[in-house]
């Protein structure tokens, strides 16, 4: 049971976390033009909401990808071969990560990867119970800093890191090549990475899949601020915030943002913040790439396309990765 003084010693150290976030958001807050982290679209109720986005008609991102997968599995499985330790950027609490390990013959071991222990330790439950048979290491990190592995075992013939949903996408360029050049480290040297990108296309379908009629997209957004209010204690108004996608032709992506409905003062901890009408509040960037794109930033991070598989209209890829050897 837990003593007093551990009670009294969580909450301290809560409340020194949530000091920390505070801080890290009011930073966010006061650049111009005003940005917010999508981490903090996430809570259970955001969870949730993404889940009913990945069902949307106009969300095409998640149906293409597991349509993508039930095609070509049998192609995919083969060229990643036997006894892969098999390495999952997020939680793989989804239907993919089950398509994928169907597939493959006797997997050493799967490992996925989330920041968040209950999201990792509910999934890697899940999959246990259903897959009685696969060994399963969950690993509590932050991919996009340096993080250990711990051993594998040693059946495991190469590393595969699964990358799935196009969550690449939401990095900006910088941030995605460094991510690449970590996992090109971690794959070590005959490993390989299963990736998902979103591709480029008529601006319009990607308008919609971010702004659908039935407001699913706007709800998740300002669900960011809902979390704001209750994990920081910010008084946010959610009625006075709206919803805006808009498709960046400069940057080849759909960026997010809360726009303010009126000139008001937010409250974070003993901070004001200001937000003019109009003024819009960054919350996520989601790139697109071409094929070419995609293979530029992968070589920029020392990684070159082995194969790519895409669904008959190219909405979107499943790529595999290797390791492009610098003569
Ligand atoms: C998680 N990520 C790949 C989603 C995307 O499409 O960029 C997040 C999302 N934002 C709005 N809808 C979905």
């Amino acid at each position: 049971m837990m003593s007093h003084a551990d009670s009294l010693q969580g909450t301290a150290s809560a409340r020194s976390s949530a000091h920390g976030l505070a801080r890290g958001v009011l930073a966010d807050l006061r650049k111009t033009p005003k940005q917010l982290s999508p981490t903090w679209f996430y809570d259970e109720y955001g969870s949730q909401l993404f889940d009913a986005i990945c069902e949307l008609p106009e969300y095409y991102v998640t149906r293409t990808e597991l349509e993508i997968m039930h095609r070509h599995m049998a192609d995919i499985a083969a060229r990643l071969g036997p006894h892969v330790a098999v390495i999952e950027y997020g939680s793989g609490s989804s239907m993919k990560t089950r398509v994928l390990l169907d597939h493959l013959e006797s997997p050493a071991v799967y490992m996925p990867v989330d920041i968040s222990r209950m999201h990792l330790l509910d999934a890697a439950g899940a999959l246990a119970r259903d897959y009685p048979e696969l060994r399963i290491k969950p690993v509590c990190a932050d991919f996009t800093q340096p993080f250990s592995l711990g051993p594998l075992p040693a059946s495991a013939a190469r590393r595969v890191v699964y990358f799935p949903g196009s969550t690449i996408g939401n990095f900006e360029t910088d941030a995605a090549r460094r991510l690449l050049t970590s996992i090109r480290t971690l794959i070590g040297g005959n490993g390989c990475v299963l990736i998902g990108v979103d591709l480029k296309k008529d601006p319009s379908v990607l308008q919609r899949a971010y702004d659908d009629a039935a407001g699913v997209t706007a709800e998740f957004n300002l669900n960011a601020l809902r979390h704001l209010n209750h994990k920081l204690g910010a008084d946010f108004d959610l009625s006075s915030f709206e919803h805006r996608a808009v498709w960046s032709a400069d940057h080849d992506r759909i960026e997010m943002y809360l726009v303010s409905l009126r000139d008001q003062v937010v409250h974070l901890g003993n901070e004001q913040i200001h937000f003019a009408r109009g003024e819009q509040l960054c919350t996520e960037y989601s790139h697109k790439y071409t094929l070419e794109s995609f293979a530029r930033l992968a070589s920029e991070a020392g990684l070159v396309v082995s194969h790519v598989w895409t669904d008959p209209q190219n909405l979107f890829s499943i790529q595999l990765l290797e390791r492009r050897w610098l003569l």
